[in-house]
């Protein structure tokens, strides 16, 4: 065996397996377009958990676009799993969390004019803003994770911060999917592969997610170091016409198929090898 091929074997000879997040902003996002209480994201989150979401991730915007608070406080007492609060790295946020308690904070960067959360947080732009905030955090019993870019730089400060987890933004490398662009997709899914095992490397949890659907997830979901990955708008879109049971239930299957691949193909390297 070559010494790649030898560490490509240790990597993926003891596969964790793999969780998925439900993300529900966008029940929030259709409820709110009339303004009622319907559809519910908390029985949303029930049935995404009864399809096989091992989480229930929710983002509370600074302009409470979609999640609103009462949303946070609903899902916190009905226990349906854990959740993970995705949030700015701002006062009322921590406030909020603090109160609030759940199981995980993902800290993401915020702006008010965007889509969607765009790009990764810079954390090596803040390390004295984010060490005490994340400090804070993780005395209360909840854990952290940052929304970075997989980059070297990002996952070094992340280190340098204390978090317990990073979560890769997997925009771009779903941008170059949808693309077709074979060059820029083999790029950005080595950045995540390299990045992977850099900050699984260096002590840190790796999630991912951001733009995942059931044609890219696969390749994410076969790279070992990555434990957990957050997908909603694909999900709810899909849920449209199949309904959420379903769109969840596909999701999960497609996560543990290509774990079943990787401990399949780390059996027969073992095999190969003797
Ligand atoms: N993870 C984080 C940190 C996010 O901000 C988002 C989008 O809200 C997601 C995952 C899910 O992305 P998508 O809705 O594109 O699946």
């Amino acid at each position: 065996m070559t010494s790649k091929t030898a560490r490509q074997a240790r990597r993926v000879a003891s596969v964790p397996p793999i969780r998925l997040g439900i993300n529900i902003d966008h029940i929030a996002t259709l409820r709110n377009a009339r303004g009622g209480r319907h559809p519910d994201p908390v029985r949303a989150a029930k049935l995404a958990v009864e399809a096989g979401a091992d989480n229930i991730t929710a983002h509370l915007r600074e302009d409470r676009r979609h999640i609103h608070d009462d949303d946070i406080a609903r899902l916190t007492a009905a226990r349906l799993a854990p959740l993970n609060l995705e949030m700015a790295v701002t006062p009322e946020m921590l406030a909020i969390a603090l109160a609030t308690r759940p199981h995980a904070c993902c800290l993401v960067p915020e702006r008010r004019q965007e889509l969607t959360t765009e790009g990764g947080l810079d954390v090596a732009g803040q390390v004295g803003t984010l060490t005490p905030f994340i400090a804070e955090l993780k005395r209360a019993g909840i854990q952290v994770s940052l929304f970075i870019d997989p980059e070297q730089q990002q996952i070094d400060a992340a280190r340098q911060v204390k978090t317990d987890a990073v979560e890769f933004h997997t925009g771009s490398y779903c941008a170059a999917a949808a693309a077709d662009d074979g060059r820029a997709l083999e790029r950005e899914l080595k950045r995540l592969i390299d990045g992977a095992e850099a900050a699984a490397a260096s002590g840190l949890e790796v999630h991912a997610g951001h733009g995942l659907d059931y044609d890219n997830v696969v390749a994410v979901a076969s790279i070992p170091e990555i434990v957990e990955l957050n997908i909603g708008h694909y999900l709810v879109g899909e849920a449209m016409f199949v309904g959420l049971s379903k769109s969840v239930a596909r999701m999960r299957s497609l996560m543990d198929g290509a774990r079943e691949s990787l401990r399949h193909s780390a059996t027969e390297a073992k095999v190969g090898g003797r």
